[in-house]
């Protein structure tokens, strides 16, 4: 059962927050997938390793186990294993990665630890043959908020990064200091429906029209300052009498959720105008937000580019991106030993970042990168 990459069905592995899950893709489709998400956290306003990694320890049989039957596929006819080696939590990852390890050894497969970032990346090729270098890609998760130009799978140019919180660790602080549950993301975006952004004023930072690509934080992004700003805000109208600080939550909410909608925009058009590609690729749990979806792709029509977001079910933490990544780097003759080892600030494989003294690359590279 041999695809066209020359490689048949690989198994992938996703433990490295609060999913649990197990995919097996195929020349690129999926032809069983399973997420089992852990809701025992929510009481705690936040993800707790120790209970992550022995629920993950606890379902990841029954895990892999209903992922073959789906696909009705016997683990005979796998031909390699993939799994996130990190970034993500310790321990969670140690029962992936030490899961994944035995079971490649038992059957004699090639196993390969791939960077869950890049799998997000990966996501997008699942459903969009389009989804492919060169493009320009924002990554946004709770522990990452990147933007980069890939001139091919596997080189990255890392055009910007958040200095301090990530987009989603923005949102998650923000909706917990709202009254809000956990996860915050769409837990704002559930409450902005009900309210108005403009009503309130909050910053956007790092996106002065004065900035210019030759300094180097150009691109990046900072949260912190926001959040802060958001919680002073939310500080004086706590102290009003008139109105319930309840019936403000909405208004503010709405406001945040579109300083950080506008920030990610401002800086993908950045990276586009400077690439020249108006191919973009979203990924990461904050890209199942529904406005930053809608504001981004009109943001890109408008300049004939286009945005590539995966469905909801892949923007969130998940195997078959994994399994897809590990299908790639597998077929290229990547291996991994079995000394792999989980790392939790596990470094972005050929991520290098811009030297911002190099000539715009739009202008003077002659990158296109027109949808087709
Ligand atoms: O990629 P992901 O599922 O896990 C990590 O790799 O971190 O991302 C989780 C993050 C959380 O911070 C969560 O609040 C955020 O994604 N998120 C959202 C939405 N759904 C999830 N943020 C904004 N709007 C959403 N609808
Ligand atoms: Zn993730």
């Amino acid at each position: 059962m041999k695809s066209a990459s020359g490689f048949g069905p690989v198994l992938g592995i996703e433990s490295s927050c609060d999913e649990t899950s197990a995919a097996v893709v195929s020349n690129g489709e999926v032809l069983a997938h399973v997420i089992l998400s852990q809701d025992a956290h929510q009481e705690f306003g936040g993800v707790v390793p120790e209970i992550a990694a022995r629920a993950h320890l606890r379902q990841l049989d029954a895990v892999v186990e209903a992922t073959l039957s789906q696909a009705g596929l016997d683990a005979g006819v796998l031909s390699g294993v993939g799994v996130t080696a990190g970034p993500g939590l310790i321990g969670a990852l140690l029962v992936g990665l030490n899961w994944a390890k035995g079971f490649a050894w038992a059957r004699g497969l090639p196993l390969l630890g791939v960077h869950h970032m890049e799998a997000h990346l990966f996501a997008n090729s699942l459903e969009s043959p389009g989804a492919r270098p060169p493009f320009v890609a924002l990554l946004v998760s709770g522990g990452h908020t990147l933007l980069l130009f890939a001139e091919e799978w596997g080189r990255y140019e890392l055009l910007g990064e958040t200095r301090d919180d990530a987009a989603g660790e923005a949102f998650d602080k923000v909706a917990r200091r709202l009254g809000l549950g956990y996860p915050g993301g769409p837990e704002i975006e559930r409450v902005s429906r009900a309210g108005e952004a403009g009503r309130y004023t909050l910053p956007r930072p790092m996106l002065s029209g004065r900035d210019s690509p030759a300094d180097p934080a150009y691109f990046d992004f900072s949260f912190s300052g926001l959040k802060t700003a958001t919680s002073l805000l939310a500080a004086e109208l706590e102290a009003e009498k008139d109105v319930s600080f309840e019936q403000r939550v909405p208004d503010l909410a709405a406001e945040f959720q579109a300083a950080v909608v506008d920030t990610l925009v401002g800086k993908v058009i950045r990276a586009v105008e400077w690439s020249g590609c108006g191919r973009v690729l979203l990924g990461g749990g904050v890209a199942r937000n529904g406005i930053l979806r809608s504001r981004l792709e009109i943001a890109l029509a408008t300049r004939g580019g286009e945005l590539f977001a995966p469905s909801l079910r892949l923007a969130a933490d998940n195997a078959a991106m994994v399994a897809r990544l590990a299908e790639h780097r597998l077929s290229l003759g990547e291996r991994s030993g079995l000394d792999l080892n989980a790392d939790p600030s596990l470094a972005f494989p050929g991520l290098g970042r811009r030297d911002s003294n190099a000539p715009r690359r739009g202008a003077n590279l002659g990158v296109t990168c027109t949808p087709n």
